[in-house]
């Protein structure tokens, strides 16, 4: 796999010199100020994590823990969780958040229990959960804890009162962050987050070893533009649901995030505030024509730099990264809420567009042509309604919904409270293609033919209606239902969770589904993947206690209300 050798510096850190793939860990950087640190009285209620058993996590060797190569017995481990999370709390509720008069549905124990099984340890400790536990099929990388696929099994652990496996994962990926990270002989930036890493067990040593991706062994060398933002969006997610803070306030996550945060503000030559990306850097992992700058990332960038606003220390280092964010923010959503946004009215203008405009007086900035306007897109906008397409750059506009960048603007408060809306509008409008019979399709719609071989490179688990190519995907459920109550409109989440009520079990809880209504399990969908099965979980959750929103969810900040109103067909 790689030359790698890891060496151990004197500090007990481990330094990864001259190696180019995975990195392999032995030992854990000194968190011992942990211990010094008073906690808050709040989160002595809520935490069951004792300090003292994550620095005993610095001595080697440990327990026997599980290898995740081998899913068999990984199973039978599975015994060994009834110690670490008591057998009344596997069901998912009886805790104090979730009891209520809650009725569940028969599936939501079965998730709870699919969750658990697919818990990956680390010297005896929960930091992540596999991918998919499906060995039926080649393992791939499926068998990795994905940062991206964590979330919802965070936002699940967060929401029954277990914040110590999320903690974990925090602070593993930290320690990953630091790594020198190679592709062939190229060396990535310091603040890049992994994609996934993988336990291994040694059962000779007795020892576990943590090899990470970066994207050096991804298929397609995809670099995974959202780890950072998501890790960061996690830790406040953390932080607000347990009232802890202290883990936020170390030293360590506080440069953790610089070091992201490093990546994403440098100034280049760069006319436009979004983030410039290479294809296949976010949930579609692929090549799918979502270069430049597409939605999913400026969402999660957006959201990613509101939620550094509020954790970031206002000490020396931290006070110049605030102000540099607090002008991005500004930038970024008036860019978005002007360029990115697609209305009846706004597509209207484009069609009409003049081109060749020279000077600040252009009102086409961007040189579209209104000729390269698809013809879907004059069916598909409702009168009322809207949405923020896939991407803007010079002469280009991909006119494609993308349901999980949509979900974060309005999650994060991206889109206005009408804008908000008006994308509410349209899930509702165009419920046959955007849900039809299993929520949610990643994107809408499939591209094919001669555009579908020249965009994706004749991508054959891309074909049209398929896996990224307008698949439909459980685990974008719970972002569905996390924008619907906070726009105020639940019954479209509790229409779309009935709908996965009625498939998921039956199916295995299957990645995606394909076809232009998503009624066929997807050809080389995994079954039992995780985050479908977290989707559904943090979906009911949020529907029966809309107050664990909060820990994903950021009000709108009035400062940066738009210059300009893009259209009145919203605001009725
Ligand atoms: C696929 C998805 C990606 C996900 C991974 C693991 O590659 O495209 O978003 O993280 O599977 O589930």
């Amino acid at each position: 796999m790689s030359e790698l050798s890891p060496k151990l510096a004197q500090n007990g850190t481990i330094k990864n010199i001259d190696s180019s793939s995975p990195v392999a860990e032995t030992e854990d950087i000194d968190f011992s100020k942990l211990s010094e640190r008073p906690r808050p009285l709040t989160m002595e209620r809520q935490r069951s994590y004792d300090e003292r058993s994550f620095l005993s996590e610095l001595s080697v060797g440990m327990s026997p823990r599980l290898s995740i190569r081998n899913i068999d017995s990984y199973s039978r481990n599975i015994d060994h969780l009834d110690t670490v999370f008591s057998p009344c709390r596997r069901s998912g509720f009886n805790t104090p958040r979730s009891a209520m008069d809650f009725e569940p549905h028969p599936m939501f124990a079965e998730a709870w229990e699919g969750l658990r099984r697919s818990l990956v340890f680390f010297r005896g400790k929960p930091v992540g959960t596999i991918a998919a536990l499906d060995n039926s099929d080649e393992e791939l990388n499926y068998d990795q804890v994905f940062v991206r696929d964590f979330v919802p099994s965070a936002l699940a652990f967060l929401m029954n009162g277990e914040p110590e496996i999320v903690r974990n994962f925090l602070v593993k990926t930290l320690r990953l962050q630091s790594w020198e990270k190679k592709v062939d002989r190229f060396q990535l930036g310091e603040g890049v987050m992994p994609a996934s890493f993988k336990v291994l067990h040694d059962p000779v040593r007795n020892s576990d070893t943590l090899i990470a991706d970066f994207g050096e062994s991804a298929i397609g060398r995809v670099a995974p533009v959202d780890s950072g933002f998501w890790w960061i969006i996690l830790l406040r997610a953390y932080t607000k649901s347990t009232g802890d803070s202290t883990l936020a306030e170390l030293p360590e996550c506080q440069k953790g995030m610089r070091l992201i945060l490093t990546l994403c503000l440098s100034e280049g030559f760069d006319t436009f505030p979004t983030l410039l990306c290479a294809d296949g850097c976010c949930m579609i992992d692929r090549r799918m024509g979502v270069y430049g700058y597409p939605i999913e990332i400026q969402a999660l960038f957006f959201m990613a730099l509101r939620c550094a606003l509020l954790l970031l220390k206002q000490d020396d280092q931290g006070k110049e990264f605030i102000e540099r964010i607090v002008k991005r923010l500004h930038a970024l959503s008036y860019h978005m809420r002007s360029y990115f946004w697609l209305d009846m009215k706004q597509l209207n203008d484009i069609y009409r567009y003049k081109t060749e405009e020279y000077s600040h007086t252009a009102v086409n900035k961007f040189n579209v042509i209104p000729d390269s306007i698809p013809e879907w897109i004059f069916d598909f906008m409702p009168t009322y309604g809207g949405y923020f397409i896939g991407n803007v750059s010079p002469a280009r506009m991909d006119f494609r919904w993308f349901c999980l960048g949509n979900c974060v603007a309005i999650l994060s408060s991206l889109a206005t409270p009408e804008q908000s809306t008006a994308i509410m509008d349209l899930i509702e409008s165009r419920w046959e293609e955007l849900v039809g019979d299993m929520p949610l399709k990643v994107c809408y719609p499939a591209i094919e033919g001669h555009e579908w071989r020249i965009v994706t490179g004749c991508d054959p688990k891309n074909t049209r209606w398929s896996y990224h190519n307008g698949g439909s995907w459980p685990v974008l459920l719970w972002l569905l239902t996390a924008a619907c109550i906070k726009t105020g409109r639940p019954q479209i989440a509790r229409r779309a969770i009935e709908l996965a009520e009625s498939r998921l079990v039956k199916d295995s809880w299957p990645e995606y589904y394909d076809g232009k209504l998503g009624r066929f399990i997807g050809k080389q969908a995994r079954k039992f993947q995780t985050w479908s099965v977290a989707g559904y979980l943090v979906a009911k959750m949020m529907l029966e206690d809309p107050s664990h929103l909060g820990m994903i969810s950021l009000e709108e900040d009035k400062q940066m209300k738009p210059l300009i109103k893009r259209s009145a067909s919203w605001t009725f």
